[in-house]
C-alpha cells in the first residue's frame, strides 16, 4: 500500500515546506529553501509577510471565537501544524472546539497525526485539495466532525494565491461558502503585488514560476470578489497588517511588508 513516505517528493519545492522555512521552521528541504531563499531575493520582506500572515491567523481566530460564537473550524491550506495553529488558538477560548484540517502536502499529514491524535475526535485531518471542493465538502471524516446545523469559520489563508485563474478559484470559494449555514465565516488572506513595484512583481512572479511554485498574486478588487453576496466585517479588505491590529505591537510593519491582503465577511 502507498503511504505518505513514498509520496513525499523532497526534490521540488512545495508551498508548505517552503513557508515553514520562511517562518523558521526545520520541516524543510534544500529545495523549499532555494524557492524561499529566490522569492527572498526579489522580496526581502517575505518572512515578515509569513509571520504577519500567522499573527492574523490568531487575530481571525480570536475574532471568530470571542465575538461571532464560533467553535468550528474548515482550516483548508493547513500548513505544518506549528505553535499558534487554528485548533490551538480556538481551545483556548471554546475547550470543546472542533477543527477539520485540509491540505494537498503528505507532509502535513505526517505532522499532523499528533495533534490529530491528541484531540479525542475535535480535530480531523483529511488529505484532499481545495480544487476539489466537493470532495472536501462529502468527506465523511469532516460530516463525523462538524455539526452542519451550526456555523462554521471557513479558513482559507494564504492559499488561494496557489489557485490559478483557470482553476476556477472563485466558483470554489461559492461553493465551499454555500455548503455552510448562515452565521458562518468566511476568512482569507491572500498575497497581493499591490504594494510592489512592476519590477518587484514581475520578480517575485519569475522566482515563483522557476522553482516550481507558481502562485497568482491578486489586486484588492480581486481579493474583494471572493467575498461577494456577504457581508465584510470591519475594517475590509486590508494588509494583514492592519485587520484588528490595534492591539499588536506599533508600529506595524508597512502593507509592503505585509504583501498580503486579509479579511473576513459573514455567511447571509
Ligand atoms: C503558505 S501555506 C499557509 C498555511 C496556513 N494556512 C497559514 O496561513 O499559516 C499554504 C498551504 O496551502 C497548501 N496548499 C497549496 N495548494 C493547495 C491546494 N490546492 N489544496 C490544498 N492545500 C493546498 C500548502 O500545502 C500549504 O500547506
Amino acid at each position: 500500500m502507498e503511504d505518505a513516505n513514498t509520496r513525499i517528493d523532497t526534490t521540488v519545492a512545495h508551498p508548505a515546506r517552503r513557508y515553514n522555512y520562511w517562518l523558521g521552521g526545520k520541516d524543510n528541504f534544500a529545495a523549499d529553501r532555494e524557492s524561499g531563499d529566490a522569492i527572498a531575493g526579489a522580496l526581502p520582506a517575505i518572512r515578515t509577510s509569513a509571520i504577519e500572515n500567522r499573527r492574523f491567523l490568531r487575530r481571525a481566530v480570536i475574532h471568530l471565537s470571542r465575538k461571532l460564537g464560533i467553535s468550528q473550524f474548515l482550516d483548508i491550506g493547513t500548513g505544518i501544524p506549528s505553535a499558534g495553529n487554528t485548533y490551538e488558538v480556538a481551545r483556548a477560548i471554546t475547550p470543546d472546539a472542533r477543527v477539520v484540517y485540509v491540505d494537498n502536502d503528505p507532509l502535513v499529514l505526517e505532522y499532523s497525526q499528533e495533534l490529530v491524535r491528541g484531540s479525542a475526535g475535535a480535530v480531523a485531518y483529511l488529505e484532499a485539495d481545495l480544487r476539489d471542493p466537493q470532495r472536501i465538502l462529502n468527506d465523511a471524516t469532516l460530516r463525523a466532525t462538524l455539526d452542519p446545523g451550526r456555523p462554521v469559520g471557513l479558513m482559507l489563508l494564504a492559499v488561494l494565491h496557489f489557485v490559478g485563474d483557470a482553476e476556477h478559484p472563485y466558483r470554489i470559494v461559492k461553493d465551499l461558502v454555500s455548503a455552510l449555514p448562515a452565521g458562518s465565516c468566511l476568512v482569507i488572506s491572500h498575497a497581493t503585488a499591490d504594494f510592489m513595484s512592476p519590477e518587484t512583481a514581475a520578480a517575485v512572479d519569475e522566482a515563483g514560476t522557476r522553482s516550481g511554485v507558481p502562485s497568482r498574486l491578486r489586486s484588492r478588487a480581486e481579493v474583494a470578489r471572493f467575498f461577494e453576496g456577504m457581508s465584510l466585517l470591519p475594517p475590509g479588505v486590508v494588509p494583514t497588517t492592519q485587520w484588528r491590529a490595534a492591539a499588536e505591537p506599533q508600529p506595524r510593519p508597512t502593507p509592503a511588508e505585509a504583501a498580503m491582503y486579509a479579511a473576513a465577511a459573514l455567511v447571509r
